[in-house]
C-alpha cells in the first residue's frame, strides 16, 4: 500500500515552490494547475496574484519559469496568453508514475488525512408499501457514497430508516385478525424473486382493503384506532403482528435489492421503530431546554425563517396535541443515537429533496439542543425527482407510481437483447448472455442516476440507458470488456512499463487521465458527488477508445517493448475501470 503523488500535484508542488522562490512576498500561493488541451497542464495562478500585488502577471509567470530548471518531470514550460504557464510533462515520469500505480492495490490512491466516522442513512423504503423509484434513487446513491468513503478510509455505518411505525398499522393489524390468512404465501417455489413478488402483492391487497374498510365501516375504523393504542402499549399480540408485516415487508425489500445486486444486512436495517424507547426522552429534553415549546398543545420547535404561505412560522412538531410522535420525534433520537453512541462525526442522509425543509429543521432543533456539536457535520444528500420522458413525474398511463421490478426486469430484458446481438459474434453461451444482460441492465439504471448530479431531476428512459454510444455504463463495459479481449489474444506477451519509450499523443492522453484517479476518488467523497467518478470513468473510456483505435496493441510497430508498454496501459485502464465502477456499485463482465 503506497499511495503515489498524480503528476498534477507534483508538478504543481513545484511550480508553488518556484512561485515563492520568484516572488518570496506572495507567501504560499496557490498557481492552480488545471489539465489543458494546449499542454498538459496549465497554471492560471500568476493572474490573480499579479492583480493582488499590483504586478505584471506575463513577467511574475516568466520569474516562475526562470526559478524551474527542465528536468525530470517537467519537459517543457512556457508563458502563454495574459500570464498563463503552459506545461508539458516528460513521457517518461507519465510511465513512471503509472508503474508506481500498478504495482499498487489501491492503484495508489491515497487515504483521507483525517478519515471519521459517517453514518449514512439511505434505502429506506416502508413496511407494506409498494417500492418506487424515489426509493431507487435513495438505494443507489447510498450504496455508491459508502464504497467510495470506505475507499478514502472512512469509517462508515449504515443505517436503513424504514418507515415501520405509524398509525396505519392499527388499520393493517386489525384486518389480519379480522382475515387471518392474508400474509400466507400460496406459492410452493420459495426463491428469494418469487417469495419476494408474492410478499409484495400480499400485502398490497391487504394494504387496499384494510384501507377501504377503514374509509367505509365506522364500527372497523373505531377498532382499528384502539389497536393503535395497543400497538403503542407494547401490547404483545399487537406486536406480534406488527412484526409479520415488517418481516413481509422485508422479504420484499430484500427480493428488490438483490434484483439491484446490492446487499444490505439486516443488522443496519433499524427503521424508526428502533428508536420508540427514545421519544419520549428526546420530547423532555427539548421541551426542558426551552429548545420547544407547546403551542396548540403540540410540541413545536420554531424558525425565524422558516414561514407557511400566510406568513405564519411553520414549526417543527416534535409532538402531535393527541400526545403522538412522527417522523422528526423520530429522526432527533436517531442523532442522539448516532452521535452519542455510534460516534458518528458526519451524519449523511441520502434523502428526496422534497424532504429539505424537514432536514434542515431537525438539524437546527438538534443544534440548539445540543446534540450535535462543532465537531459533527448534517449533510442531507438531497436528490431530485425521476421523470418519465415526458418531463413529468414518473408515472404509468394509469397515474400510478411505477413498480420498481417492473421497471428494473425490462431494463435487464432490454439490456439482455443488447447482448445478445453482440454476443452472438463472440460465441457467449446462454448462461453469459444472462449474466451480462443482468449486468448491464442494472448497471445501466444505476448509471444513469449516478451520472447526473444527484440534486438534479433526471428522466427515467430506458432507449438511452442500454444505448452502446453516449455517456451510458454500456459504453464503459465494453471497454473494460474489449481490454480483456486483448489479454484472452495476448499469448506470451505480458504488460510491462517501459518508461525510455516515446508516447503517442492518445497515449500520453490516456496515461494522464489514468493518472487522476486518486483526485476524482477524493473530490466525489469530500463532496458526496459519486457522478464526479461517472464522467472520468465515461471519459477514461473513451480516451481508451480514441488509444485502441490510434495504437495498435499486439501489433505495435514498435516492437517488443512497445507490445509490453501498451499492454501496461491496457492493464491499468481496465484495472482503472473495474475499481471506479465497483465504487459505483456496477460489474464488468469479461466478455461481451
Ligand atoms: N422512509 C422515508 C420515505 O420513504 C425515507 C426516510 C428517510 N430517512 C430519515 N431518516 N428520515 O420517504
Amino acid at each position: 500500500m503506497t499511495s503515489v503523488p498524480s503528476l498534477a500535484a507534483t508538478v504543481n508542488q513545484r511550480v508553488a515552490d518556484a512561485l515563492s522562490a520568484a516572488l518570496p512576498e506572495a507567501g504560499a500561493a496557490d498557481p492552480l494547475l488545471r489539465r489543458s488541451d494546449r499542454a498538459d497542464f496549465q497554471a492560471n495562478g500568476m493572474l490573480a496574484l499579479a492583480k493582488k500585488l499590483k504586478g505584471n502577471p506575463r513577467e511574475l509567470a516568466s520569474q516562475v519559469v526562470g526559478q524551474l530548471a527542465a528536468g525530470d518531470v517537467i519537459k517543457e514550460i512556457e508563458v502563454s496568453g495574459p500570464g498563463f504557464l503552459n506545461i508539458t510533462v516528460s513521457d517518461e515520469a507519465i510511465v513512471r508514475t503509472l508503474a508506481a500505480r500498478a504495482a499498487d492495490d489501491r492503484l495508489g490512491v491515497p487515504y483521507a488525512d483525517n478519515p471519521g466516522t459517517t453514518v449514512i442513512d439511505y434505502a429506506q423504503p416502508n413496511v407494506a408499501k409498494e417500492m418506487h423509484v424515489g426509493h431507487l434513487r435513495s438505494a443507489v446513491i447510498g450504496a455508491a457514497m459508502v464504497e467510495i468513503l470506505e475507499f478514502t478510509g472512512e469509517k462508515v455505518v449504515r443505517r436503513h430508516h424504514i418507515g415501520d411505525w405509524g398509525t396505519q398499522f392499527g388499520m393493517l393489524i386489525q384486518y389480519l385478525i379480522e382475515h387471518p390468512h392474508e400474509l400466507d404465501h400460496k406459492s410452493d417455489d420459495a426463491s428469494a424473486e418469487t417469495s419476494g413478488e408474492e410478499a409484495m402483492s400480499n400485502l398490497n391487497r391487504l394494504y387496499k382493503a384494510s384501507r377501504a374498510l377503514f374509509d367505509s365501516d365506522e364500527e372497523f375504523k373505531d377498532r382499528a384506532r384502539r389497536r393503535v393504542v395497543d400497538l403503542q402499549a407494547g401490547d404483545e399480540e399487537t406486536l406480534a403482528l406488527w412484526q409479520r408485516f415488517v418481516d413481509e415487508s422485508k422479504v420484499y425489500f430484500y427480493s428488490v435489492f438483490n434484483k439491484l445486486d446490492m446487499e444490505i444486512r439486516d443488522a443496519d436495517v433499524v427503521g424508526e421503530s428502533g428508536y420508540n424507547a427514545m421519544l419520549e426522552e428526546t420530547c423532555r429534553l427539548l421541551e426542558e431546554s426551552g429548545v420547544a415549546v407547546r403551542s396548540d398543545g403540540a410540541l413545536c420547535v420554531f424558525f425565524d425563517d422558516v414561514k407557511g404561505p400566510d406568513g405564519n412560522p411553520t414549526p417543527l412538531i416534535v409532538k402531535k396535541s393527541n400526545g403522538g410522535y412522527g417522523y422528526a420525534a423520530t429522526d432527533l433520537s436517531a442523532i442522539r443515537d448516532r452521535v452519542q453512541n455510534l460516534g458518528a462525526t458526519t451524519l449523511l442522509y441520502v434523502v428526496d429533496a422534497r424532504q429539505s425543509l424537514h432536514f434542515k429543521m431537525v438539524f437546527e432543533t438538534a443544534r440548539r439542543a445540543g446534540w450535535l456539536g462543532d465537531d459533527v457535520e448534517p449533510v442531507q444528500l438531497a436528490f431530485g425527482t425521476v421523470l418519465g420522458k415526458d418531463g413529468k413525474p414518473f408515472k404509468t398511463r394509469e397515474g400510478e407510481t411505477v413498480r420498481l421490478v417492473d421497471l428494473l426486469d425490462e431494463a435487464v430484458d432490454r439490456a439482455t437483447a443488447v447482448v445478445r446481438e453482440k454476443g452472438e459474434n463472440i460465441g457467449l453461451t446462454e448462461q453469459e448472455i444472462t449474466e451480462n444482460g443482468f449486468q448491464v441492465g442494472i448497471g445501466a439504471v444505476k448509471y444513469a442516476d449516478l451520472s447526473t448530479s444527484a440534486s438534479r431531476d433526471y428522466k427515467f428512459d430506458l432507449d438511452q440507458m442500454v444505448s452502446l454510444n453516449g455517456d451510458t455504463s454500456v459504453y464503459i463495459q465494453y471497454a473494460y470488456a474489449r481490454v480483456r479481449s486483448i489479454f484472452r489474444r495476448a499469448g506470451d506477451a505480458a504488460p510491462k512499463a517501459h518508461p525510455e519509450l516515446e508516447l503517442a499523443p492518445a497515449e500520453r492522453a490516456l496515461g494522464l487521465h489514468l493518472d487522476q484517479f486518486g483526485e476524482v476518488v477524493a473530490e466525489a467523497a469530500a463532496g458526496y458527488e459519486p457522478h464526479k467518478l461517472a464522467a472520468y470513468l465515461y471519459q477514461l473510456a473513451s480516451l481508451y477508445t480514441t488509444f485502441y483505435d490510434q495504437c495498435p496493441v499486439l501489433k505495435a510497430e514498435g516492437g517488443n517493448e512497445q507490445v509490453e508498454n501498451r499492454l501496461f496501459l491496457c492493464e491499468l485502464t481496465a484495472r482503472t475501470l473495474h475499481r471506479g465502477m465497483a465504487l459505483l456499485g456496477i460489474r464488468t463482465p469479461e466478455r461481451l
